[in-house]
């Protein structure tokens, strides 16, 4: 999940790669660095942290060279030091890698006896070692290349430079993603369309097993054989977008806020506005498709578990869900007469891909419900259903979660209406519903917030809290607690309201506040009795409700917040927003890094 980017220009390249860096520091932000071949000799800025602390080396010490290579971690093999940054060099061999190196300890093991000095505790070193060790043999660097990558096993996008080579640069990948973007006598290779789009609107996307050979007129691609293979030019849709908080203290709290719009965006793409029906989407038939196969990871998953209730509900059609990392090794039976979906803002999460892939090779229709149009995930797929939630910058994802609910609430509803589950009535009955959202969720983000800021104040006090919801509002109870502790750090866990008894009402006392998540639906009063549960035990109680549910319920609570009472399919859109203010509001107070917490990444291209 790190980041990788190179150049080979015709400029000085360490302030564009930088620049890049920025755009794809969403991948990891544990340490950075930056390598270029300046005159025959190649040299590196390296800093741990943020890449702010990277650039304020080069402009204490500034890298001059027209060719370069940079980096920005997420570590997986040893601690986030400058030791461990990349570029790694070795002997003229400069490496980044985004990935794991699988065979790095065997590799390492024998070069170690043949007398190698390894100065890093990390796998990516091994690449590097090989690389110098073939080139030290004779081999030339594209032979050397090739070597190299026929030894390791893994998942690998690479980027490497020669010292004694400065107009090439060399990529590979096996995994995690890497496109080539062509220029006007220079060229670029990087993790994604993004990090590339200043520079050029021309991209390749390599494939597994592809090996790419850069010079500032054009590239080469060869697979591990040698043999040359094509890969389509396309003009990409990623635009240059300004990475930028507005008048937001961070980009969580800009895409919280930007919500009511980017649905309507989304929705825009699946209902029509004036005949409140669903727009037909093409690639999977939902009339004849047996059941649905949905994986996913993090919040992704939780959008899909949402998902399960509605398919089950408005199309009765049964839904398997599981997290993407239990589902690619499970072996669950399969049949082509089923369809499978996966769920991913990124659309790289390595793990939704190889479920992906399983059922591909299973033969199921696939459909892909992704935030980046032109990820892996998206291009494997038979029929993509994009949220349209623009680029989501904070790693806690928000917007893209609640587009993501949009989307399956709509594809539900048009899965009935295929099905013959959702009459026609039903259907303009449901659309309306989902058309008024924005308009709700915007009243609802102009008036909660002085209240959850307060209360939030409160939560920071506390170290466990406890989440529960039953129906759509359990997996918002899940989702309610995975934010709080990803940005807060504070312990939080999600039950079905309805498990309370069976294990969790052990932990219930004054030090455990409880937030239950109960709008006025099916399920009010059995979810009231859990809250009368949790009060008998001292428990505290933050309650979020609707005003039908703050009217019918006479239980003392630490605090109420009361939302507009909606139909029951937007709830889980709407009730996101106070869930998502709470966690932001308390991870600000307690004056954690909100926008990248620790130990996280935005995209997780490795198991
Ligand atoms: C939590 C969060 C993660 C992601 C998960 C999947 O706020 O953002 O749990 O949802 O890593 O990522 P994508 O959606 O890119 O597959």
């Amino acid at each position: 999940m790190c980041g990788i980017v190179g150049i080979v220009g015709t400029q000085p390249v360490a302030g564009r790669l930088v620049d890049a860096l920025k755009r794809l520091e969403y991948r990891g932000y544990d340490s950075a660095g930056v390598a270029t071949i300046d005159n025959g000799s190649m040299d590196r800025r390296r800093a741990e942290g943020k890449l702010f602390n990277l650039e304020q080396k080069l402009s204490e010490h500034p890298l001059p060279g027209t060719t370069g290579i940079a980096h920005t971690r997420w570590a997986t093999h040893g601690v986030p030091n400058e030791t461990n940054a990349h570029p790694h060099f070795v002997d003229g061999v400069a490496v980044v890698h985004n990935g794991i190196i699988e065979n790095f300890s065997e590799i390492r093991d024998e070069l170690v006896a043949e007398g190698a000095t390894f100065t890093s505790q990390t796998d990516t070193e091994v690449v590097a070692q090989l690389l110098a060790k073939y080139t030290r043999e004779g081999f030339s660097h594209r032979d050397a290349m090739l070597r190299m990558l026929n030894r390791i096993t893994g998942a690998y996008a690479l980027v490497v430079m020669f010292a004694d080579d400065p107009d090439t640069l060399m990529g590979a990948l096996f995994g995690p993603p890497l496109a080539i973007g062509w220029g006007k006598g220079e060229m670029f290779i990087g993790s994604d369309a993004i990090a590339l789009a200043p520079f050029t609107n021309e991209i390749s996307y390599l494939v597994d097993g592809d090996c790419a050979i850069l010079h500032r007129d054009g590239a080469e691609i060869i697979d591990h054989a040698g043999r040359e293979v094509e890969r389509p030019r396309q003009i990409t849709q990623a635009a240059a977008f300004l990475v930028d908080k507005g008048n937001h203290r961070h980009f969580m709290e800009k895409e919280i806020h930007e919500q009511p719009e980017v649905i309507s965006h989304a929705l825009s793409h699946y209902v029509d506005f004036t005949s409140n029906k669903v727009i037909a989407q093409p690639g999977i038939d939902f009339s004849e498709v047996r059941s649905l196969a949905i994986s996913a990871c993090g919040t992704a998953y939780l959008a899909g578990l949402t998902g399960k209730y509605w398919f089950e509900r408005y199309a009765r059609l049964p839904v398997e869900i599981d997290v993407a990392s239990e589902f690619r090794y499970r072996e669950m039976p399969l049949s082509p007469d089923q369809a499978a979906l996966f769920i991913s803002q990124s659309g790289e999460t390595a793990d939704t891909l190889a479920s992906l892939r399983y059922c591909k090779a299973e033969g199921l229709k696939i459909g892909a419900v992704v935030n980046v149009r032109e990820s892996t995930i998206a291009r494997e797929s038979d029929a993509v259903f994009p949220i349209l939630a623009g680029p989501e910058i904070g790693v806690a994802s928000t917007k893209a979660f609640t587009c993501q609910l949009a989307v399956l609430a709509a594809l539900s509803i048009a899965a009935g209406r295929a099905r013959g589950t959702v009459s026609e009535a039903e259907e303009i009955a449901l659309v309306r519903s989902l058309i008024e959202m924005p308009r709700i969720m915007n009243r609802v983000l102009n008036t909660v917030q002085p209240q959850i800021e307060n209360l939030s104040r409160e939560l920071s006090r506390y170290k466990d809290v406890l989440y529960l919801g039953r129906g759509t509002s359990y997996p918002l109870a899940l989702e309610g607690a995975l934010k709080l502790k990803e940005i807060s750090y504070i312990h939080a866990e999600g039950y079905a309201a309805g498990e309370l008894k069976h294990g969790p009402i052990a932990l219930i006392d004054e030090n455990m506040p409880v937030i239950v998540i109960a709008p006025h639906d099916r399920f009010f009063e059995k979810t009231v009795s859990n809250m009368q549960e949790v009060a008998a035990r001292g428990g505290k109680i933050i309650f979020i409700t609707d005003e039908k549910g703050a009217a019918a319920s006479r239980l003392e609570t630490l605090a109420t917040i009361v939302l507009p009472t909606v139909d029951e399919i937007i709830t889980p859109m709407v009730f996101a927003l106070p869930i998502q203010l709470l966690a932001y509001h308390t991870a600000v107070f307690m004056g954690t890094d909100v926008d990248q917490p620790r130990n996280l990444a935005k995209s997780v291209t490795v198991e």
